[in-house]
């Protein structure tokens, strides 16, 4: 099986992957004792399908026929950073996903209107993910985008508030994409299916018709959220211009020196021990370092009280959601609906298994891990050098849940220079567009 598949060929990857990832190395990078920067032709062609250059546009999102619509992601743009969406003005998608910070917020777990249990991830690449969140509980942006508006914790504002305000600050954008606005005017309590239980028995007190007309507005907005991400571009970074000017000159002697004034030796050192030795590319691979897949690798258990089961729960929480592409608000047939139809939905190996998260710009985004367990890059590669086993409830998990790491036993020169690679896929943030000039 060759790891350098393009990531149109993700789907069959992944299937692969999930059956065969145990035992399965990494096609490693040929070693070379005298010249560092010495690539044979099978070497670079592996190498581009890590470059930012084989990335291809995001995928096709059938259940949302507004998702490339550019009118949809200005408007997207505006509730994204609109505070006025959330309950006391205060927070908006953008006070956790802050774009200088490449949409992270640098906190271990994130904090708005309370503090969630998990930290805050980029959203650079996550138009190209099928699932969303650490334990892929949603199955698309637009709806993932419904969750934080709601949440007690994040911007903790009612349904039926939210489709008002949207409609009085962004009437005419949202009439114009989205034809009518329905008349809001009667329901005049807060009311949410997922609130406190006023606003839930306040929700249940609608009719059908204005539950429905809510939902619209709702699931519209999720809708423009979703295109805006789209959106969003990584300009390359050093490691990207590294592996492109590798490729065009083939690398050929005479063009060491550029090659040199791209990445030092001790960061190429750190990306032939990523893609070989240390085995990461078997999980962070793909332009965007990662293979959206679920695995466990044992991060230290943030709460030994109250073990986050990752994946496991992230299924069934995702089988009983409201907004899947399966969904009456989907644009998309049934047929359409791929990752819904072969959802895997149990298995010792979901127990506490997580979405690999991309590393492009990681330096840049401590803590790490799902709940900001780990400080910096060291403690990382410490992890990774002597995992220790997974907690998990015994009880409820009586098979031993699938664990997908060994020990590597590099030694501490090794893991630096690891490091010094991931600090290479740092793009430059864009001062004039915050990651979109539109
Ligand atoms: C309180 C801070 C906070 C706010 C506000 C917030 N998010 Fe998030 N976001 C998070 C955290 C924390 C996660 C991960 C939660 C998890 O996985 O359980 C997350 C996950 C995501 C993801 C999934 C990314 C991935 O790779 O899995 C997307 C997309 C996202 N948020 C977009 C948004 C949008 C759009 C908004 C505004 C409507 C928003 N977020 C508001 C903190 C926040
Ligand atoms: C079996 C698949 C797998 C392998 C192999 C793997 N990773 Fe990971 N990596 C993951 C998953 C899954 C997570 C998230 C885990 C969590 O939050 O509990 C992760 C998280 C990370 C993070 C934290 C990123 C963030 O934004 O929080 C870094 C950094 C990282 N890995 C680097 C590496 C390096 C370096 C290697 C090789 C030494 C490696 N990984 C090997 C799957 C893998």
């Amino acid at each position: 099986m060759r790891l350098s598949v393009p990531i149109i060929q993700l789907k069959l990857f992944r299937i692969l992957t999930a059956i065969a990832l145990t035992g399965w190395q990494c096609p490693a990078l040929s070693a070379s004792e005298t010249d560092a920067y010495a690539f044979t032709a099978a070497d670079i062609v592996f190498l581009k399908t890590f470059s930012l250059s084989s990335l291809p546009p995001p995928p096709l999102a059938p259940s949302n026929s507004y998702a490339n619509n550019i009118r949809a992601a200005k408007l997207g743009k505006s509730l994204f950073f609109d505070l006025g969406l959330s309950k006391g003005e205060k927070f908006s998608c953008a006070s956790c996903h802050q774009p200088q910070q490449y949409f992270t917020d640098g906190l271990a777990r994130a904090r708005a209107h309370g503090t969630a249990r998990r930290s805050t991830p980029t959203l650079l690449g996550a138009a190209w993910s099928p699932w969303q969140y650490w334990d892929g509980r949603k199955d698309s942006l637009w709806s993932q985008a419904l969750g934080p508006i709601e949440h007690p914790g994040e911007m903790a504002l009612d349904r039926t508030s939210f489709a008002k305000i949207l409609l009085q600050r962004y009437g005419d954008e949202y009439r114009g994409l989205f034809g009518n606005t329905p008349d809001l005017s009667a329901p005049q309590k807060q009311a949410s299916p997922l609130g406190d239980a006023a606003a839930i028995e306040n929700w249940e007190s609608l009719s059908d018709r204005s539950r429905r007309q809510i939902n619209r507005v709702f699931v519209n907005a999720g809708k423009a959220l979703m295109a805006y991400q789209r959106q969003l571009r990584l300009p390359r970074a050093r490691f990207d211009r590294f592996v492109d000017s590798l490729a065009r000159t083939q690398g050929e002697k005479d063009a060491r020196t550029e090659l040199a004034s791209i990445l030092s030796q001790a960061e190429v050192e750190g990306m032939r021990l990523f893609m070989g030795k240390a085995n990461c590319a078997s999980c962070h691979n793909g332009p965007l370092f990662t293979n959206f897949e679920f695995h466990n690798i044992g991060a230290p258990e943030p709460d030994p009280e109250r073990v986050d089961l990752g994946r496991y729960s992230g299924v069934q929480t995702l089988a009983a959601d409201e907004f899947t592409c399966l969904s009456e608000w989907s644009d998309a047939g049934p047929t359409q609906c791929e990752e819904m139809r072969f959802l895997k939905r149990a298995g010792a190996e979901l127990v506490g298994a997580f979405k690999t998260p991309t590393l492009r710009n990681v330096a840049a985004t401590a803590p790490y891990m799902q709940a900001g367990q780990l400080d910096d890059l060291a403690a990382v590669l410490n992890h990774y050098n002597v995992p220790k086993p997974p907690l998990y409830d015994r009880e409820q998990h009586p098979n031993r849940p699938h664990f997908d790491i060994l020990p590597l036993k590099l030694d501490d020169t090794e893991m630096a220079s690891i490091a010094a690679f991931l600090a290479t896929l740092t793009s430059h943030y864009p001062e004039d567009d915050i990651w979109w000039n539109q």
